[in-house]
């Protein structure tokens, strides 16, 4: 519905589908009514699911999804923060009601630290003066640490709940990680304090993919209200966040990068004729930041 609202393509021609949410790159041109930007900017953005494509060599956006480049930043690292970065403003901030202005010494747990939203989200905390926990593998450990983490768990060398349990209780919880943590995860929150659990692996697209937009929309709504309704009564606040694109939140996120609070992490960069295998290598998991795609 969204990608052809007026229906203009004919049934069956989704394919084929160009992929790609981040972009970093040169502005070719504007709309008449675009004043911010002007050909010659050098910008980033995140586009929204309904409009993939960022790794065809031309990218149509909207102005209110586009953000300036940071300056110190090549193309390449520019393009591993939009999308990471505002699925966290998301989930922290808009979802969370974190701000920088009421984050020290809140004691937050980052379900998952090592990936591409985990690295960026330990950054953004730690420039907020969180005090930032966060799970991973131990051959993660020191990454993390030299990120900012102030204690590290290793999810698999025994039950990460027990390890965690162990520890002072937390305000907020970022699970990146999803399934069983929802389980385990919201005990370990100080109940009836507003403390938060918020998790970006939610069941939303797949619900709408397998059975469309409008009863999609219904079961999540169904589901995530009943599981707030049922965490609220034990008195901690229980939220899903969905990625929302934002130039005017990038444009915040990257006076960060500016002022070198935060640094795009990137784990690889793959020329253009070898995207096949950047894809792989994404879904062979164990992310130690993002992937990069670069057009040379
Ligand atoms: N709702 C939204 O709009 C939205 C937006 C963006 C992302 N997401 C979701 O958020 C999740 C994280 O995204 P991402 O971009 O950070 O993924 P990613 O870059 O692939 O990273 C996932 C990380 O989690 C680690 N990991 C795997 N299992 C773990 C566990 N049980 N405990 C702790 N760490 C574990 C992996 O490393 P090891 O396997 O080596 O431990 C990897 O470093 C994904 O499920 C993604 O679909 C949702």
């Amino acid at each position: 519905m969204k990608r052809d609202p007026l229906h203009l393509n004919p049934a069956g021609s989704e394919f084929p589908l160009i992929l790609g949410r981040d972009v970093s790159g040169v502005i070719v041109e504007t709309g008449l009514d675009v004043s911010y930007f002007k050909p010659g900017d050098e910008v980033c953005a995140a586009v929204p699911p309904w409009k993939p494509g960022t790794l065809a060599e031309f990218v149509v956006a909207s102005a209110n999804e586009v953000a300036q480049k940071p300056k110190a930043l090549s193309h390449s690292q520019a393009a591993a923060l939009p999308f990471v970065a505002l699925s966290t403003w998301s989930a922290l901030v808009n979802t969370g009601g974190l701000r920088k202005d009421n984050c020290r010494g809140k004691r937050v747990l980052i379900l998952g630290g090592s990936g591409g939203i985990g690295t960026f989200a330990i950054q953004l905390l730690k420039a907020w003066g969180a005090h930032v926990t966060a799970t991973c593998t131990a051959n993660a450990f020191s990454f993390l640490k030299d990120l900012g983490a102030d204690h590290v768990v290793d999810y698999q060398a025994q039950s990460v709940e027990k390890q965690l349990k162990e520890q002072e209780l937390f305000d907020f919880v970022l699970d990146n990680v999803g399934g069983h943590t929802e389980k385990w995860a919201l005990n370990l929150l100080k109940p009836w304090s507003g403390a938060t659990y918020v998790t970006l692996v939610t069941p939303f697209m797949l619900n709408v993919d397998r059975l469309g937009v409008a009863d999609g929309m219904f079961r999540s709504g169904a589901t995530v209200g009943s599981k707030i309704l049922k965490h609220l009564s034990r008195g901690v606040h229980y939220r899903w966040a969905l990625f929302i694109p934002s130039g005017p939140s990038l444009d915040e996120i990257m006076e960060l990068v500016d002022e070198r609070k935060i640094q795009p992490i990137v784990e690889q960069i793959f020329p253009f004729s070898e995207v096949p295998q950047a894809f792989l290598k994404m879904e062979g998991g164990h992310a130690r930041g993002k992937t990069v795609i670069s057009r040379d």
